[in-house]
């Protein structure tokens, strides 16, 4: 009996000695060291979409030297080619743009939706599908063919459209 007595007593004293000592590590360090690690965070979390979206401006830079040649009466076709070859380059990496965490919820300016990472398979069909897109008009492109540059075009800004329409804010 006196020996289970000890032992209960000793193991009740660990367990509160462990307690108190969780809480105060807590209040010691959390205050101070979760704010700088919040800080690098989201330090990271602004640059990587602020570095996304210039690579959209890119895109929507490239795009749009292509549209207002196919709509000049004499479309300057090394500038279309030129053109149409960064899109590929571009998006290359676009499935990398996305790490979890660069949503609206990171208090960073974005119009990146969350359903992006509710939906991420159909997000990464949609980037597929739009990198294979320009991977043709790239290919069309470099044939000359004003026509069958515009029917390339048209199909590629499909895929632009069909990704802002459920995963981008306002568009
Ligand atoms: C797979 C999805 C997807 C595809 C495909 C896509 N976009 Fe976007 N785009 C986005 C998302 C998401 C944003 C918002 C990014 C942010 O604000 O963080 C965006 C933003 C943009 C922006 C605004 C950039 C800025 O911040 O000023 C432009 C311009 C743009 N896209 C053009 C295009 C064009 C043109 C195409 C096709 C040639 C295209 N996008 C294809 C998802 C896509």
């Amino acid at each position: 009996m006196r020996k289970i007595g000890i032992t209960r007593i000793a193991l009740a004293f660990a367990a509160v000695a462990m307690l108190s000592a969780c809480g105060q590590d807590e209040e010691a360090a959390a205050p101070a060291g979760g704010d700088t690690a919040a800080a690098e965070a989201s330090t990271e979390v602004k640059a990587q979409i602020e570095a996304r979206q210039a690579q959209y401006k890119k895109i929507g830079g490239a795009f749009k030297t292509i549209n207002d040649n196919l709509k000049s009466g004499s479309p300057d076709i090394a500038a279309i080619q030129a053109a149409a070859a960064s899109l590929p380059e571009i998006a290359a990496t676009m499935g990398d743009w996305f790490p979890e965490g660069t949503g609206p919820e990171s208090g960073v300016k974005t119009e990146a939706l969350p359903a992006i990472w509710e939906n991420r398979a159909d997000f990464d069909q949609k980037i597929a599908a739009f990198q294979a897109a320009a991977a043709n008009l790239n290919t069309v492109a470099q044939g000359g063919d004003v026509a069958a540059i515009g029917a390339a075009f048209g199909a590629t800004g499909g895929t632009c459209k069909a990704c802002h329409d459920n995963f981008r804010l306002d568009d």
